[in-house]
């Protein structure tokens, strides 16, 4: 994989967050993501895990242009000019940024429309399509977004982020807030469309599980740094990070 030219380059990565502190009328600063510097290729799997606050949603904001960088760069293999097509982000509570009572369809057909040329017809075909891919009945196209279950609505998630069709999909902590049971068909439904599809993954997860699972390489961040990275097996095995190690040791895996 690493032969191949990366579809994200990043490199020296840096976001600061400067706080006020009104006490003592002082500034402290907060290095959420600092100086990071990433290859992702395409077609993989890359897993970013890390403890709270290590800067792992910081990182997907910042590579989905949600967040601004403080320093450094993204490079990105492919034409920036419809970057909203190409790079998309499927959040643990996605539910909250979307309209509770707008429909699935409709919802579905903003994606299409504003980057697909099609047809009325064929958009809603496309809405059929999309919704059969992440198995949604679709003649549950009409349903408000708030009458589905949590699970449901991850799909549904899913379905909205890739009609746009993008190459890079971040996924950030995807399935924690479902239950275990709906987690093995959310990740089975992601590892069945990432084939299909040709997509990229970086995966945010504190699930060892899912990670080993689903990811070919593996970041560890702590402190806003990446402090190892490595293919999934050679991290389980042969962790050469202290904190990896303990991250592996404490997780009942
Ligand atoms: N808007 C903000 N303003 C100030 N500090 C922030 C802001 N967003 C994030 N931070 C800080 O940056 C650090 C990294 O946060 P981030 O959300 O990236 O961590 P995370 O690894 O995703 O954590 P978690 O696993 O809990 O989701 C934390 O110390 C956090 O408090
Ligand atoms: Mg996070």
């Amino acid at each position: 994989m690493q032969n191949k030219k990366p579809i994200i380059e990043i490199k020296q990565l840096t976001k600061k967050y400067y706080i006020k502190n009104s006490l003592f009328r002082k500034r402290s600063i907060v290095h959420a993501v600092n100086h990071i510097s990433l290859d992702v290729y395409a077609n993989e799997i890359l897993g970013i895990i890390g403890e709270s606050g290590s800067g792992k949603t910081t990182t997907g904001e910042l590579i989905v242009k949600l967040n601004t960088p403080t320093s450094g760069e993204i490079r990105f293999d492919f034409d920036e000019t419809h970057f909203r097509k190409e790079v998309q982000i499927v959040m643990q509570q996605s539910k909250e940024v979307f309209d509770p009572f707008m429909s699935v369809e409709k919802l579905l057909l903003e994606a299409i429309k504003l980057h697909q040329k099609l047809t009325k017809k064929e958009q809603l075909l496309e809405v059929e399509r999309l919704l059969l891919s992440v198995g949604i009945n679709p003649m549950d196209r009409q349903k408000k977004v708030n009458t589905f279950s949590g699970g449901q609505l991850q799909r549904i998630c899913i379905a909205r982020a890739l009609a746009v069709k993008p190459k890079v999909l971040i996924l950030d902590e995807p399935v924690s807030a479902l239950d275990v049971s709906v987690q093995g068909q959310i990740i089975n439904l992601l590892l069945d469309l990432h084939q299909k599809m040709n997509l990229t993954y970086i995966l945010i997860s504190h699930d060892l599980n899912i990670v080993r699972l689903m990811c070919h390489r593996i970041a560890v961040m702590k402190n806003g740094e990446i402090v190892e990275l490595d293919e999934t097996q050679k991290i389980f095995s042969h962790a050469t990070h202290e904190y990896t190690k303990k991250l592996i040791a404490d997780f009942d895996l």
